[in-house]
């Protein structure tokens, strides 16, 4: 397993049965002048980027529906180095296993340079709906620009676009571009189908996904510095959980009741309550909302028993819990100004804690 790869995207669930679906938003390809170019390319290029936590809307967002992410503390750091054979963590690279790190490689950098040693290290749960596939397509993305263009400066839309790419690939074709905007730009990150007031418009993405054509707004926040107070503790329930099967299992249920659109609606409505809560500083409406956004995502049947009982042991010590990522196992955030406390109760029932701030840097390149 490759640390930091959303490994059920890679490991336990198959390749794609259908062609990669078009990202029609890399509008402007971060680099397809590998051929011939890497006369000099650097000895060894490193980048770290950062995981990602959706305090609101997860799943309603591949709907066009608006979502709220931050990105944490913790992250994927990849560096690359020429070398005599292709390796992935010392051993032999097979791209067929690893679809995100393929289609950067060949998609989007159109890579034909010499073989490459390529290194991962990750300090998130993978597989656990703290976007580590995203921000390992985007470590590796700013480790392959830095390796063939050194001294060039990182353009993190063109990375957050590369990203959406092989997710949507690896995701057959259903993801919206919040993991891997959030893990690009850092900071507090909203995407929605329609501009959003009170954000900075950052990019737009488009994707064609089974459903139909799907387009988003990134835009970003500037988080109060009340909010500051307050600490992100994600609880893994020590389950890995495939985010394209989850999605496409949100899918199927969709189709076959039509009447979860209106909770799909309800995710949208409480986002938008939630955001304004965040806008103004209001911690403990914040919480509220995420307790909210917890209930509707369990209609949806997302939840799991593990889930449960985390969210359960983190609400008496916080301002507000829930699933967070696509669920089926993964991890729960609670928001608390007494993070420690929480991080215990979550200890306690079995699962494995982790603080972080809210709203870390986004992706940037490492000195060796
Ligand atoms: C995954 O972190 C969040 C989902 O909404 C999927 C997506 O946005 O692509 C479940």
């Amino acid at each position: 397993m490759i640390a930091g790869e959303d490994v059920p995207s890679d490991h336990c669930q198959a390749m794609p049965d259908n062609p990669p679906s078009r990202v029609m938003s890399l509008k402007k390809p971060l680099h397809r002048q590998t051929h011939g170019l890497i006369a000099q390319p650097s000895a060894m290029a490193s980048g770290f980027a950062p995981g990602k936590c959706i305090l609101f809307g997860e799943h309603a967002v591949v709907y066009g529906h608006p979502a709220v992410a931050v990105a944490i503390d913790s992250g994927v750091r990849v560096s690359v180095e020429r070398s005599n054979e292709w390796t992935l963590e010392g051993i032999p690279f097979e791209p067929s296993r690893h679809p995100h790190i393929s289609h950067i490689l060949n998609a989007v950098f159109e890579y034909e340079g010499p073989p490459l040693k390529m290194e991962v290290e990750s300090n998130l749960f993978s597989a656990a709906g703290l976007g580590s596939s995203a921000a390992l397509s985007n470590a590796i993305g700013a480790a392959l620009q830095a390796h063939i263009n050194p001294g060039q400066s990182l353009d993190p839309i063109s990375l957050a676009r590369m990203g959406h790419s092989a997710e949507a690939m690896a995701q057959k074709g259903r993801a919206s571009p919040t993991d891997t905007a959030t893990s690009a730009l850092g900071g507090c990150i909203v995407v929605s189908g329609q501009p959003v007031d009170g954000t900075k418009h950052v990019f737009d993405a488009e994707l064609e996904t089974p459903e139909g054509i799907r387009e988003w707004s990134i835009n970003s926040v500037d988080l109060p510095d009340s909010l500051r107070e307050a600490y992100l503790v994600i609880g893994f329930t020590g389950e890995m959980s495939s985010t394209g099967k989850m999605v496409a299992d949100v899918a199927k249920r969709l189709e076959r009741h039509p009447e979860l659109r209106e909770e799909m609606n309800s995710i949208g409505r409480i986002t938008s309550a939630g955001l304004t809560a965040m806008s103004a500083g209001n911690l403990e409406a914040v919480g509220m909302a995420m307790d909210a956004c917890h209930g509707k995502l369990r209609l949806l049947g997302v939840s799991s028993p593990s889930l449960e009982s985390l969210v359960e042991a983190a609400r008496p010590h916080s301002l507000g819990a829930k699933l967070t990522g696509s669920g089926g196992g993964g991890c729960m955030i609670a928001l608390a100004r007494d993070p420690q406390r929480v991080a215990e109760a979550i200890e306690v029932v079995g699962g494995r804690p982790l603080i972080s701030r809210l709203g870390a840097p986004g992706v940037r390149l490492l000195e060796d």
